[in-house]
């Protein structure tokens, strides 16, 4: 077990974020206040999985006001949330660093968010929900990359368990249930025993009926951005059933294999194409679309509004559920359709469904059609305007939405390519 991590820092981190850890630690010196890395960006680091963002702890100072000294020297914008006392630091380089103050909880109320004091770092780790979340790293420059570990994480994660703070914790905190399944899932780690013991009496218990709908609605958006969806589910499936989300959700024998599809397929998108058109949203909400196929339209439209989902997310996810299955068979049944036919059966859906339908079907020429669409077809514009259209006497109305859709069209099948092709094909429609 090693007790000082400066190489370790030095080899994960790319230069950018050194000199930010750099930066941190020479103003926290010169302040004369205790800085930390802490949480799952320490258990990452540890894992050789180092992340992007940066999660930093101070003992004796505002984090607000360490954070605003911090993005002025980084020339980047940032963030407070005065109510937790803590920032969020966004530089122009993307990296992103929480700055919060070491604090205490009190549970007033279980499943209720905690009251907060300020506190030292012994008791903010205290607070936290398993020993592997619960370990620091010093930044200071006398014990620069000392790893301050006072409940035991270290061990726990080079013997891969998760283990709860203390016997209460997921009374206090119930969505540590969902969290500890998660975590369990995404790392392959096992429960210690007295965690397995009291997580089991829990969800016995039913302790999660008295969290709010919206952190439940939080947690599983986790659980869905998970990159092994189908492990995170199956773990899900295994120690609470997956009736807590609907009576009728049951794992399927095709989803195993759905879920991988999507995982291939959005890491391929992001990989290969140079659009940054995807939400970072996508993944959750395709795995959803995957995990609710089996249900009839009312009951997914049930846990929607169950949990409270967004309009936004709610459109999408209803109309993929209408039409995904008639979309699938009329890409399948036309060997030869042409690419702005798929356009005009896909287009109307949103981006998530094209990757849904992808990973749910098994016939490679589906496949193929919607990935020409998902990477080629559906980014194709025609160089004529409304404007130009207007010059030559045609006035918005049903034919000027008709013209420019069979202008697109026709440059979708490569029937047209420049600007010229689409005044003359324009004459000819008019
Ligand atoms: N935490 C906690 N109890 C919770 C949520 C968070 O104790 N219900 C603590 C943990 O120490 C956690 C830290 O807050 O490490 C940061 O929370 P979060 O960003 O949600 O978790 P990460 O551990 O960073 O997980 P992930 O890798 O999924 O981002």
């Amino acid at each position: 077990m090693k007790k000082n991590l400066k190489q370790n820092l030095k080899n994960a981190y790319p230069k950018n974020i050194n000199k930010i850890i750099e930066l941190i630690s020479s103003v926290a010196d010169k302040r004369k206040v205790k800085a930390f890395m802490v949480g799952g960006v320490v258990r990452d680091l540890l894992l050789n999985n180092p992340s992007v963002d940066l999660d930093i702890t101070l003992e004796g100072i505002s984090g607000v006001e360490f954070a605003e000294i911090i993005a002025d020297s980084l020339g980047a914008s940032f963030k407070t949330y005065p109510q937790f006392n803590t920032s969020t630091i966004k530089t122009k380089d993307a990296v992103k660093i929480d700055i919060a103050t070491c604090r205490k909880e009190l549970y007033l109320k279980p499943g209720i968010l905690p009251e907060v004091k300020s506190s030292d770092i012994k008791e903010d780790l205290k607070r936290r929900d398993f020993t592997i979340n619960a370990i620091a790293i010093s930044l200071n420059s006398k014990t620069f990359a000392d790893v301050v570990d006072y409940y035991g994480g270290y061990p726990d994660l080079e013997n891969h368990l998760i283990r709860i703070m203390h016997d209460n914790s997921f009374n206090d905190d119930p969505t540590r249930i969902l969290r500890a399944i998660r975590f369990a899932a995404r790392l392959n780690f096992n429960f210690d025993t007295d965690t397995k013991v009291l997580l089991n009496k829990a969800i016995k218990e039913k302790k999660l009926n008295s969290v709010s709908k919206n952190r439940i609605r939080q947690e599983l958006r986790l659980i869905l951005s998970e990159e092994d969806c189908f492990a995170q589910i199956k773990k899900l499936d295994e120690y609470i059933n997956l009736d807590f989300i609907h009576p009728n959700l049951k794992i399927s024998s095709s989803m195993d294999r759905s879920f991988s599809q999507a995982r291939d397929y959005l890491l391929r998108f992001i990989k290969e194409s140079n659009i940054k058109d995807l939400s970072k949203d996508a993944r959750w909400i395709v795995n959803f679309m995957i995990l609710i196929d089996d249900l009839k339209q009312d009951e997914m439209e049930s846990i929607l509004e169950d949990f409270n989902f967004t309009n936004s997310i709610k459109n999408k996810v209803i109309k993929y559920k209408k039409f995904s299955a008639q979309v699938s068979k009329l890409l399948g049944q036309a060997d030869k359709l042409k690419a702005s036919h798929v356009y005009g059966i896909l287009n109307p859906l949103c981006l998530e469904a094209s990757f849904a339908i992808i990973s749910r079907t098994d016939k490679i020429c589906v496949k193929d059609k919607i990935w020409s669409f998902i990477v080629k077809d559906r980014l194709i514009k025609i160089k004529v305007t409304g404007d130009d259209l207007k010059d030559m006497g045609i006035t918005p109305g049903p034919k000027f939405d008709f013209i420019l859709t069979r202008l697109l069209y026709a440059k979708i099948d490569k029937d047209i390519i420049n600007k010229e092709d689409e005044l003359k094909l324009i004459k000819k429609l008019i």
